[in-house]
């Protein structure tokens, strides 16, 4: 089944993280801001499975959870028993009464996330063990102190993101019911890595919006001493300044960091266009790499000032690489009317937005956008094309990206994959987690 899209809610919400938007964040029981290092979070403590606590599971789920898929869904359930809370450590049984796994309980559509496949407690050792193997598969290159240390599912710690910032660490979870590992887990990752802060965040997905008040504020300091600035991180000898404390907003994804080695080589003397440039990784790694002139759009002025940051703290002056704060199809439209024309086109779109020409849908709008970079894109140009979105399959990719050249009469040919580095794996039996398609095509 690996490579197949599983059906249910989850399919889709794997990506490089939405923002808590539906969780309204209870009263913080931390300050912000400076906290002494004896600063410690620790949840309820519900480690030790309830004998009698557990779910059976349909036909359907214990399919998919005899491959390694780690969820079972709410509508998989046919028996509960015991008392059932959130956060209480379970059993998952099949209907013949074989042992599936143990996990966390929760009470949204996720109704389980399986931490493993036996019977055994999820507890300070199993986590600990989890977290140190976690960080010995990842090899990270030379330079680089900002990587993702707990890929969730893919790490067999479902619900759970680390990254790592330099001296800080960022330790997201996706649901209140996982907040009964903070303790351990913030006793596992201090002790394995020398850190000066961990910062607690929350990403429920949309469907996943708890009725209760998050136990503890998105981007609470909860362990050690630092202040909410900016901390200064390399890729590979870049310089970049991220905000550890707000999640999926810190300022830098990682996920890309091998499609911009890829792409080192390639920017000397090439004048490019980086659209949605958020705070700038393609912009500051073409601007280093030698691209006569780098063009960054993007909507959100206060995202500009961060790239002009980044730019800035790598000796990159933007005399030479001007910022547009613009609408992406509006300026792509200017800079055709213009006769403007780009070496390098990059095009990687969050899944949803609003902008000043409407609503922007990735599953909608992407063959659109295709279109309209190729108007701008000179003749064997490259275009580099990504997507995160996890609803939008491989195979859909390619259809937007074809009916986009179409649109604009050019013809593609593709000259790179990218894929993430390897501190951002897939787990095989978790398809949903493969939600980057990163494509270089030259037209
Ligand atoms: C997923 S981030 C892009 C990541 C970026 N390409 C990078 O490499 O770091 C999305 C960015 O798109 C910008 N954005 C969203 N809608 C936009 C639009 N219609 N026009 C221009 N920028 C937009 C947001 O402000 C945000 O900075």
């Amino acid at each position: 089944m690996a490579g197949e899209y599983r059906k249910g809610p989850g399919r889709g919400r794997t990506g490089r993280g939405r923002k808590a938007a539906v969780a309204k964040p209870g009263p913080a029981k931390t300050g912000d801001g400076k906290v002494g290092r004896r600063t410690r979070h620790r949840g309820k403590l519900p480690y030790t499975t309830h004998a009698g606590d557990g779910v059976v599971v349909n036909g359907y789920s214990e399919r998919w959870l005899r491959q390694g898929f780690p969820w079972v869904y709410q509508d998989e359930v046919v028996a509960r028993t015991g008392s059932l809370v959130p956060g209480r450590v379970v059993g998952i049984r099949a209907r013949d009464g074989s042992v599936l796994g143990t996990g966390i309980w929760d009470s949204g559509k996720i109704e389980v996330r399986r931490f493993r496949r036996d019977e055994g407690p999820v507890d300070a050792d199993f986590l600990r063990t989890a977290v140190a193997a976690a960080k010995d598969r990842r090899p990270l290159p030379p330079q680089t102190d900002a990587w993702r240390w707990v890929h969730g599912e893919n790490d067999d710690l479902p619900g759970v993101r680390v990254d790592v910032w330099g001296d800080q660490l960022t330790l997201t979870l996706d649901s209140p019911a996982l907040h009964g590992l903070l303790g351990p887990l913030l006793d596992a990752l201090t002790t394995l890595h020398e850190t000066n802060a961990v910062w607690l965040c929350w990403r429920p997905a949309i469907e996943q919006a708890p009725a209760e008040p998050l136990p503890v504020a998105d981007g609470s300091l909860v362990w050690g001493d630092a202040r909410r600035e900016p901390v200064m991180v390399q890729e590979r000898g870049v310089s970049f300044r991220v905000r550890p404390w707000a999640g999926a907003d810190a300022g830098l994804y990682v996920d890309m960091r091998e499609v911009r080695r890829w792409l080192e080589p390639y920017w000397v003397a090439r004048r490019v266009l980086n659209l949605f440039a958020y705070t700038g990784a393609f912009s500051v790694a073409a601007a280093l790499g030698g691209a006569t002139e780098v063009v960054s759009v993007d909507l959100a002025g206060p995202h500009l000032a961060r790239l002009r940051d980044n730019l800035d703290a790598n000796g990159v002056s933007t005399d030479q690489h001007p910022l547009r704060e613009a609408d992406v199809f509006k300026a792509l439209d200017h800079l055709r009317r213009r006769g403007e024309s780009f070496d390098v086109v990059i095009a990687d779109p969050p899944s949803f937005s609003h902008g000043p020409s409407g609503a922007w849908s990735v599953e909608r709008d992407y063959g659109r956008l295709i279109a309209a970079c190729l108007r701008v894109l000179s003749p064997g140009g490259w275009l580099v094309a990504a997507c995160n979105h996890g609803g939008v399959s491989p195979k859909e990719f390619q259809k937007h990206v074809a009916k986009g050249a179409t649109k604009a009469g050019r013809s593609l040919r593709l000259v790179h994959v990218g894929s993430p580095p390897v501190d951002v794996p897939a787990a095989l039996d978790f398809p949903e987690s493969r939600y980057l398609k990163v494509w270089v095509l030259v037209a």
